[in-house]
C-alpha cells in the first residue's frame, strides 16, 4: 500500500515506519503501510518473537487493568495507548466495573484519528494528542482533566512507549514528574523493552528498528527500568518478564519467559 488511504489523516508520513504503526502490523491490524510492514518483517527476520513479543505484551495490558480494577482504580490514563485493537483498555475497564473513565494520549496521527473514529460518542472515554516527553502538558491538558480527577487514584498507563523515550529526555524524570500529580493509592503500570538476556540480539534489533523507524527504541537494562519505578512500591511479583507478570494460567507462560524481551512491573503511590 503505497498510496494514501481514505482512512489516513492528511500529513502522515506513510513512507517511513513508526512505532504506532509496526506495532499495529504486528498484531495482525490494518492501520498501517508498506514501510511499517517491510520495517516489521525486516525485523522478524532477526527477532523471530517479535509477534509473540507484541502479543504478550498485550495481554499483559489487559491483566494489569484488570488488577488495577480489582484494586478499585476507577480512571485511567494511558499514554502511548496505540492504534486500537481489541480489547482497549476503556473496554476491559468498563467490563470490570461500568463508568470508568480512560484518558488516552498518543503522539501518533494514525493512533489519534482511529482513536477518535471507535471513541465517537463513548462519555467517559476519549483520546488526546500528547507528547510524553512534555508531562506538564499532558497533566494541564483540559480534556485529561475532564477525565481523570488527579485527587483521587489513577491508573497510569506506560505500556511499551518508555523505550522510545531517550535518555536525552530524561524519561526519568518524565515520569517522576506524572508521579507528583497522582494522588496516594494510584497505580503505575510499565512495560519496558529490556537488553538483559540477549544484548547482541537487542543492539542488533535496535539498530535495524531505529535504521527504519521515525522514532528511535531504547532497550534499557533491568536497574534503568527498575528505577523508573522511584516513588511507588512494586506489587508482587515486582519487575518480571512480561508473561510473568500474574499469569491467567500456567500453560500461558513459555518455557523461556525471558525471550520475550520486555520487563514489566505494576506498582502503587502509597
Ligand atoms: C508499541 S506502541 C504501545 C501501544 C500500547 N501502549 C500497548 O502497549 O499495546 C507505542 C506507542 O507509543 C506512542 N509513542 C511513542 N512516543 C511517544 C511520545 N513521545 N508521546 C506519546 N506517545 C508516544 C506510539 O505512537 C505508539 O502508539
Amino acid at each position: 500500500m503505497t498510496d494514501q488511504p481514505g482512512w489516513a489523516p492528511p500529513g502522515v508520513d506513510i513512507k517511513r515506519a513508526n512505532p504506532a504503526r509496526v506495532y499495529d502490523y504486528w498484531l495482525g491490524g490494518s492501520h498501517n503501510f508498506l514501510a511499517d510492514q517491510d520495517l516489521g518483517r525486516a525485523m522478524a527476520a532477526i527477532e523471530p518473537n517479535v509477534r509473540a513479543i507484541t502479543q504478550a505484551n498485550r495481554a499483559y495490558l489487559g491483566r494489569a487493568v484488570r488488577f488495577l480494577a480489582a484494586a478499585g482504580i476507577r480512571q485511567f490514563l494511558d499514554i502511548g495507548s496505540g492504534i486500537p485493537t481489541e480489547a482497549n483498555v476503556h473496554q476491559v475497564a468498563q467490563q470490570a466495573s461500568p463508568g470508568s473513565r480512560v484518558a488516552y494520549a498518543d503522539i501518533d496521527p494514525v493512533a489519534i484519528a482511529h482513536s477518535k473514529a471507535i471513541l465517537a460518542g463513548n462519555e467517559n472515554a476519549a483520546i488526546f494528542e500528547a507528547d510524553l516527553r512534555e508531562p506538564e502538558k499532558i497533566l494541564a491538558n483540559e480534556g485529561i482533566r475532564r477525565l481523570v480527577d488527579f485527587s483521587e487514584p489513577t491508573g497510569l498507563l506506560l505500556v511499551a512507549v518508555l523505550h522510545f523515550i531517550a535518555d536525552a529526555d530524561d524519561p526519568w524524570r518524565i515520569v517522576a514528574t506524572l508521579r507528583g500529580a497522582l494522588a496516594p493509592g494510584s497505580y503505575l503500570v510499565i512495560s519496558h523493552g529490556t537488553d538483559e538476556n540477549n544484548p547482541s540480539l537487542a543492539r542488533a534489533a535496535e539498530k535495524l528498528y531505529n535504521r527504519g523507524a521515525s522514532t528511535q527504541a531504547h532497550a534499557r537494562s533491568r536497574a534503568q527500568i527498575q528505577r523508573l519505578f522511584e516513588g511507588f512500591d512494586l506489587v508482587d511479583p515486582g519487575l518480571v518478564y512480561v508473561p510473568l507478570w500474574r499469569p491467567g494460567s500456567p500453560a500461558d507462560v513459555p518455557s523461556d519467559p525471558s525471550m520475550l524481551a520486555n520487563l514489566a512491573g505494576v506498582a502503587k503511590k502509597t
